[in-house]
């Protein structure tokens, strides 16, 4: 199986959105990872429903929705009705999580947990049979461009065993300093999606980039 490839539009050129969004559309890309920040629960503001649905206007693709935001509770139904396919919201940003887990299934979506690079993956024993995803994040929210964290592998091996156990279909998507040079391992490691940022839009060929981290080898 190919791997999942969700290129994040954070790291687009908003004065060129639309030719961005349809270079994706164009290309080998699965979804569109879209990153919303509240400038509270991390260190920067990124953009919220306008520039959504000006995403959604274009995309042919499904929006795979990213909230670095605190409460999100109150913001899923908007985010579901701007056009959001996947949601996923922060472990720590929760304090009922399986609450927040049933409204974004309720609002037609599927449903995803980001945790952070400090936070350990058997903190998601007992929610883990009721996702579609869980993103681990492999830098500190907040950022485009930043170094991936090794420790992220370990993390990934460790959620897949758990995974086999109590969500077999439950797909591992990893952010965060993603590139043509680690994602191999993290494949076989157990992750089946990817977020990957400057590693497309930085690429003399955003394009090919991502065929080339789509179509890559894992020997
Ligand atoms: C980081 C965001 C990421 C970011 C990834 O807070 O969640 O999705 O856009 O960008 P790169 O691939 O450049 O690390
Ligand atoms: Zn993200």
């Amino acid at each position: 199986m190919k791997p999942i490839i969700a290129p994040s539009v954070l790291s687009a050129d908003f004065a060129n959105l639309q030719r961005d969004i349809e270079m994706m559309n164009s290309s080998e890309a699965d979804w569109f990872h879209v990153d919303v920040m509240d400038g509270v629960f991390v260190p920067n503001i990124s953009f919220g429903f306008p520039v959504m649905e000006a995403i959604k206007k274009y995309a042919v693709k499904p929006l795979d929705v990213h909230l670095m935001i605190v409460n999100p509770d109150q913001y899923i139904e908007r985010f579901a009705q701007a056009g959001a396919t996947g949601i996923t919201v922060h472990y720590e940003a929760c304090v009922h999580l399986h609450r927040t887990v049933q409204s974004i299934h309720q609002s037609g979506c599927k449903a995803g947990v980001a945790i952070n690079p400090h936070t350990p993956v058997e903190l998601l024993k007992d929610i883990l049979s009721d996702l579609d995803l869980v993103l681990v994040m492999s830098v500190n929210p907040g950022f485009g461009g930043q170094k991936f964290i090794p420790n992220t592998l370990s993390k990934v091996k460790e959620l897949r065993a758990m995974a086999a156990r109590l969500n077999p279909d439950l797909i591992i998507e990893v952010d965060g300093g993603v590139g043509i040079q680690n994602i191999e391992s993290l494949i076989q490691a157990g992750a089946n999606a990817f977020v990957a940022g400057n590693a497309v839009f930085a690429a003399e060929s955003p394009s090919k980039m991502i065929s080339d981290l789509k179509n890559i080898s894992v020997g």
